[in-house]
């Protein structure tokens, strides 16, 4: 029986022409009309180029100015501010030597395209068909690499943990049942991502929250989607602590959340 399915790595290649499908659909519609999009099969609804702007606020921490190179930002804490959920060790390897890789990666594959340096990072991710075959591949992966990384340092934080409140849990209510729901959907999606890659709870395009999962360093935002919270669940964002144990990471993790900054993208993001 087991012929009959697909291997992960099949499977990721089935998701992964889907959501380029689903993307080339999407772009088609921006040219011919609306009238387009009704005609496609149902998708995930994508926020629109309008919305760019609202996307980018999101992350504006690490919105390069024109001409200039990407930066690592600074850890918003302490190193050691998520112990005992995340150590210290862990935190300053996976800031200081991975993310500063991505973020090196990437401004050498700019180097000799200088009308995408400095170009806010969520824009040439959203835009990735459009950078230059030749880098497309490493720009994705360490753009996304960058992004990614960044709004993970940016949705933890010291006194996280709990749950959120207001209009945040009202729509996770909605979406899941209750948090409770919500939580054993996004853990069950960061357990079962096959080898590295991310587990995010995101806005799409209709204003609904949905959880997902990406391979590698894929950026929601490169499928119209923004991301509000992400779990790495790379090995080098565990295995310090933790070894081969990603349950008892997850587990951990979710008392770093710092619900106060989800709140914060998601009236960013549903008001876009
Ligand atoms: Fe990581």
């Amino acid at each position: 029986m087991s012929g009959q399915h697909p291997t992960p790595q099949v499977w990721s290649a089935i998701q992964s022409a889907a959501r380029s499908i689903s993307r080339r659909r999407f772009l088609g519609s921006l040219s011919i009309g609306g009238a387009a999009a009704l005609l496609a099969p149902a998708a995930t609804p994508t926020f629109a180029r309008a919305s760019l702007h609202t996307l980018s606020l999101l992350d504006a921490n690490i919105a390069a100015q024109a001409g200039a190179s990407y930066t690592l930002p600074p850890l918003p804490y302490d190193y050691a501010a998520l112990e005992p959920h995340i150590d210290a060790a862990t935190m300053r390897l996976h800031h200081d030597r991975h993310h500063a890789t991505y973020v090196t990666n990437l401004n050498n594959a700019l180097a000799n395209y200088p009308d995408l340096q400095g170009r806010d990072i969520v824009d040439l991710l959203y835009h990735i068909s459009d950078v230059p075959e030749a880098i497309r591949t490493t720009v994705r992966n360490n753009g996304g690499g960058h992004l990614n990384h960044s709004i993970f340092w940016a949705i933890m934080g010291p006194t996280g943990g709990g749950q959120p409140i207001g209009a945040l849990l009202d729509a996770i209510n909605t979406a899941f049942g209750d948090f409770a729901a919500f939580k054993a959907k996004m853990t069950d999606a960061a357990t079962k991502q096959f080898g590295s890659g991310w587990a995010w709870l995101v806005l799409d395009g209709a204003k609904q929250l949905q959880v997902i999962s990406r391979p590698n360093q894929d950026a929601p935002v490169m499928d119209g989607l923004a991301a509000l919270v992400g779990v790495d669940v790379w090995e080098h964002a565990y295995y310090l602590k933790y070894q081969n144990r990603r349950a008892d990471y997850l587990a951990a993790w979710w008392n770093t959340i710092n619900w106060e900054s989800v709140g914060k993208r998601f009236d960013q993001a549903r008001g876009a």
